[in-house]
């Protein structure tokens, strides 16, 4: 943090760069703009999925390399967005590639077991020091499935998740997200909000969210709802906070989860869809030492093609096997993106790959940091591994209340807009951070720092 008092931006002087920002990016995407008019006409709002929406259009991707993605337009841009994290191996990796190609020869989907699977399986064992496991398609099946697997094991429907996380699409846990400050509620009584239309108050009731980094906040509310009669089966929680920039725990705070968990008998999930891969070989289990019961993954577990994975002990896994759980899907395990998921695991994802990856996010975290400190900016740089942002906010970010009461949204839209017309193609959103690769280069994240750095000179003119 900065330590004199921040710089008072005028707003009015935000609003004018914004003006101008987006009127350069518009020009820059009339491609885009011409293949919006066309995708709209059957792809609804002219988009594969709501997270690809942007007013006035989205940006249309052509292709990728390493770490550069072509827009239709032809601009050449730094990837930092890397398809929501999942690209930490970086586009087109011919190690994945070829993997992928000797695969789809002998055929991409049998729906059966087939030799990567295990292998997949095996890796992923050692670097979570977690015995059992199970494949699905993306990250909210993983989130899904592994509540279904608390829930049958512990005979309960109530779960507990953190005020602000998300952990996917399906209704157990759009609860309690995107709200703005003044919904929040009472902290020792945070409403379950349903994120949206078409999940049930009825599915929302059962999910009851509580704030990060507050261990005694969790025991308490676990106690109220065993006083209640409806005690949880898990405790849902990205151990970092990966969606509301970064925010991380804060010492002694995992382990106090832990502790309480265990003692209360409640099952404790980590959701590592965004560290897991990310942060470490071994994700956030192995970065922070806390062990769940289970944990879930997707996004960079496939390097590139959609797959997932639920980790778990052996008594967490019980009524799997027992086959009083159905952990199930035609795709599951599917053979092209366990091929994918081995290389990048055995080949890519290697012990010098996390070694290079710190390096850069160190280099790119000082540089923003440099930035605030030099034009005395509301916010810090802060990250983990591949993950990291600046958070424009005059106070750390500790939970989603302070979150919501501090950060300087505009600021965040404005260094997004900067970012895209100085070549950095940078994750949409104010909840997002960047997600580097392991072809990223020293240069690439000097270029980062160069488009703040002219951006916080732009603003404190
Ligand atoms: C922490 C976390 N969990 C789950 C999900 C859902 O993953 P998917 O979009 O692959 O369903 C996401 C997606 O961003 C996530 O960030």
């Amino acid at each position: 943090m900065a330590t004199d008092a921040p710089v008072q931006i005028p707003r009015q002087r935000i609003s004018e760069l914004i003006e101008r920002e987006e009127k350069q990016l518009n020009e820059r995407t009339q491609r885009s703009k011409e293949t919006y008019t066309r995708a709209q006409v059957h792809l609804a709002g002219g988009v594969a999925s709501s997270y690809q929406l942007r007013d006035p259009w989205p940006i249309y991707l052509e292709r990728g390399t390493g770490p550069r993605v072509w827009d239709v337009d032809g601009n050449q841009m730094w990837d930092f967005h890397n398809g929501f994290g999942s690209m930490v191996q970086g586009h087109a990796h011919p190690a994945i590639g070829k993997a992928i190609a000797d695969r789809y020869a002998s055929g991409t989907h049998f729906a059966a077991p087939t030799e990567d699977a295990i292998a997949v399986g095996d890796e992923l064992a050692r670097r979570w020091g977690l015995p059992k496991w199970r494949f699905t398609n993306s990250g909210s099946e993983s989130t899904m499935d592994a509540i279904r697997i608390a829930r049958g094991t512990t005979g309960r429907e109530t779960i507990v998740k953190i005020f602000g996380s998300y952990h996917g699409h399906h209704d157990y846990v759009m609860v309690s997200i995107g709200v703005p400050y003044h919904r929040i509620g009472i902290r020792d009584s945070y409403e379950s909000l349903p994120y949206g239309g078409g999940i049930p108050q009825s599915v929302a009731d059962l999910t009851i969210p509580v704030p990060f980094n507050d261990a005694g906040a969790m025991e308490r509310r676990i106690e109220r709802l065993f006083d209640e009669g409806r005690p949880p089966a898990c405790v849902i929680m990205e151990p970092a906070m990966m969606n509301l920039g970064v925010v991380l725990p804060e010492p002694g705070y995992l382990e106090a989860v832990r502790e309480l968990t265990q003692r209360l008998g409640v099952l404790l999930i980590f959701d590592e869809v965004k560290t897991g891969l990310c942060i470490a070989a071994g994700g956030a289990v192995e970065r922070f030492g806390v062990t769940p019961d289970l944990v879930t993954l997707a996004k960079a577990l496939g390097g590139g093609l959609p797959t997932g994975a639920i980790g778990g002990t052996e008594e967490a896994f019980r009524t799997v096997e027992a086959g009083d759980v159905y952990q199930v899907g035609t795709f599951n395990g599917n053979p092209l993106a366990m091929a994918a998921a081995r290389a990048s695991l055995t080949e890519v994802l290697t012990p010098e790959a996390y070694e290079l990856l710190e390096a850069r996010e160190e280099r790119l975290l000082r540089g923003c940091q440099a930035v605030i400190e030099r034009h005395n900016l509301p916010g810090y740089a802060v990250g983990l591994g591949a993950k990291g942002c600046v958070t424009f906010s005059p106070e750390p970010v500790v939970d989603y209340e302070s979150f919501k009461a501090n950060q300087d949204g505009e600021l965040a839209d404005l260094a997004w807009l900067y970012n895209m017309n100085r070549r950095i193609y940078m994750t949409p959103g104010r909840e997002e951070e960047w997600t580097l690769t392991v072809a990223h280069s020293e240069e690439d994240c000097d270029g980062f720092v160069a488009a703040f750095d002219e951006m916080a000179a732009d603003l404190t003119a």
